[in-house]
């Protein structure tokens, strides 16, 4: 027999089986008997809001799979292209498919000089790189009319290419105006990663030549932040996609969320918490005082993982190759530290707080030269194939546009005062 639950009406004594499928149980069946009652979750903390067969999260047992693969094999032996590629079609692609896959985003990585010139260099000489991203992808749909079309596959399909192809080229471009240095066109004979490392630091010389353990170590992140099911910004790109806006308008909502400090900024703020506490002697006070409730311990702890999130292992491990080419970053004495007295102390065993993605991953970017402000915009680049995987895949399940209700606490009916009267 099937699992199910049933639900009883106390007013009326009704009620209503429902089974479990795939671990959750319909709210539509709940409604019939339950008319007009709604189900309250803020934060959707309770709430499955579609299905997905994009990517599989266990966060009781550290479990990241993107379409059936498991992420420590994907980040071991694939590439972001290839990763991006899978989200999207669902598949690994076979090698005519991977060629053409890249080759069509290499050659989509230019952008409209219009972009650059108008848009990128009207911003103000300290805006921050995100704020330029999220607004110059918006800005996007307003240069490919066609992108309006969502329902013709192949005009969506021309849409991804560009937008997977051009991220970097945006980041770069918004990196090198706040700093005040010149624009670098994409060199269409490096791959995905170096030519982004092409686009943030060439110079004067006529070829970049990036350090393979860093393009490596880039890409490794990368195929760990392509997608994470349904965070805040895929909630949002979800939500603008069940709209039909256009890929990039839902992309710059997707950005816009991730923007945000409570989500892709906790990086940058583990490396201020670091450069904070400065010594390792710091480290026991530091974290006593959070037992205090003086603050959190940046880089620990997530809404679903209840044990060690296992990007964080990934990148541990990839800290170690980045540090070997850049010197390693003063600031892993404090972070090891750190872990290891968290990992033994009952405050947050007992918690399951353990470190999540961000823990490592800022010491790796600051090591390798990034600037704090553009940690997120290296979590936007690589997360717009998972945006652009949930566009798709909402679109393939012809979804009712977004619209939850509410539960409503404010007055009741009263009547206008005029304004001479208050
Ligand atoms: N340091 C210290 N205590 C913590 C931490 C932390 N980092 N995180 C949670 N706790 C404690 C809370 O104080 C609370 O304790 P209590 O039960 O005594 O009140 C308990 O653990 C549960 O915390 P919640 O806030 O209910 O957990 P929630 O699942 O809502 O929060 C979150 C998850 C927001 C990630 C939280 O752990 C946090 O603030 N971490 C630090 C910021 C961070 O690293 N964010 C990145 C997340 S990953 C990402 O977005 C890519």
């Amino acid at each position: 027999m099937p699992e199910s639950i049933t639900i009883t009406d106390n007013r009326t004594g009704s009620t209503v089986d429902i089974p479990i499928v795939n671990g959750g149980v319909a709210a539509s069946d709940f409604s019939k008997l339950l008319p007009g009652v709604w189900f309250y979750d803020p934060g959707f903390m309770s709430t499955a809001a579609c299905e997905s067969a994009i990517t599989y999260l266990d966060g009781e047992n550290g479990v990241l799979r993107y379409r059936g693969y498991p992420i420590e094999q994907l980040a071991e032996q694939s590439n972001y292209l290839e990763v991006a590629y899978l989200l999207l079609n669902g598949e690994l692609p076979t090698p005519e498919e991977y060629t053409k896959w890249s080759h069509d985003i290499t050659y989509h990585t230019f952008i409209h000089e219009n972009v650059r010139k108008r848009f990128l260099e009207g911003f103000h000489y300290d805006a921050h790189p995100m704020g330029m991203m999220v607004s110059a992808v918006a800005a996007l749909s307003t240069f490919y009319l066609d992108a309006k079309d969502i329902s013709d596959t192949a005009v969506l399909h021309k849409q991804v290419v560009r937008l997977i192809a051009k991220m970097p080229t945006l980041a770069a471009a918004a990196h090198r105006f706040s700093v005040g240095m010149p624009f670098v066109y994409p060199d269409n004979s490096l791959d995905f990663c170096a030519n982004f490392l092409s686009m943030m630091w060439k110079v004067a010389e006529p070829r970049f030549e990036p350090d393979p353990a860093l393009v490596r170590a880039l890409d490794i992140l990368f195929i760990l932040h392509a997608d994470h099911e349904q965070n805040c910004g895929t909630t949002a790109m979800r939500t603008v996609a069940s709209a039909h806006a256009d890929p990039y308008s839902a992309t710059a909502a997707a950005a816009a969320a991730l923007y945000g400090p409570r989500h892709g900024g906790a990086n940058e703020a583990v490396i201020r918490m670091l450069t904070e506490i400065g010594s390792v002697d710091n480290v026991e006070p530091f974290i006593q005082a959070v037992k205090e409730g003086k603050g959190r311990l940046q880089g620990f702890g997530h809404r679903v993982y209840k044990s060690y999130d296992p990007r964080a292992k990934i990148i541990k491990r990839t800290a170690d190759e980045v540090f070997a080419v850049t010197g390693k970053n003063p600031l892993l004495d404090i972070a090891l530290k750190l872990e290891d007295i968290a990992l033994n102390d009952e405050y947050f065993t007992s918690r399951k707080l353990y470190p999540n993605v961000d823990f490592y991953s800022g010491l790796i970017y600051q090591a390798m030269g990034f600037p704090l402000e553009m940690f997120t915009v290296l979590f936007a680049i690589p997360r717009t194939a998972g945006w652009l995987a949930h566009f798709k895949e909402l679109l393939e399940q012809d979804s009712k546009i977004t619209r939850p209700r509410q539960l409503y606490v404010g007055s009741e009916e009263r009547n206008y005062v005029p304004i001479a009267r208050r």
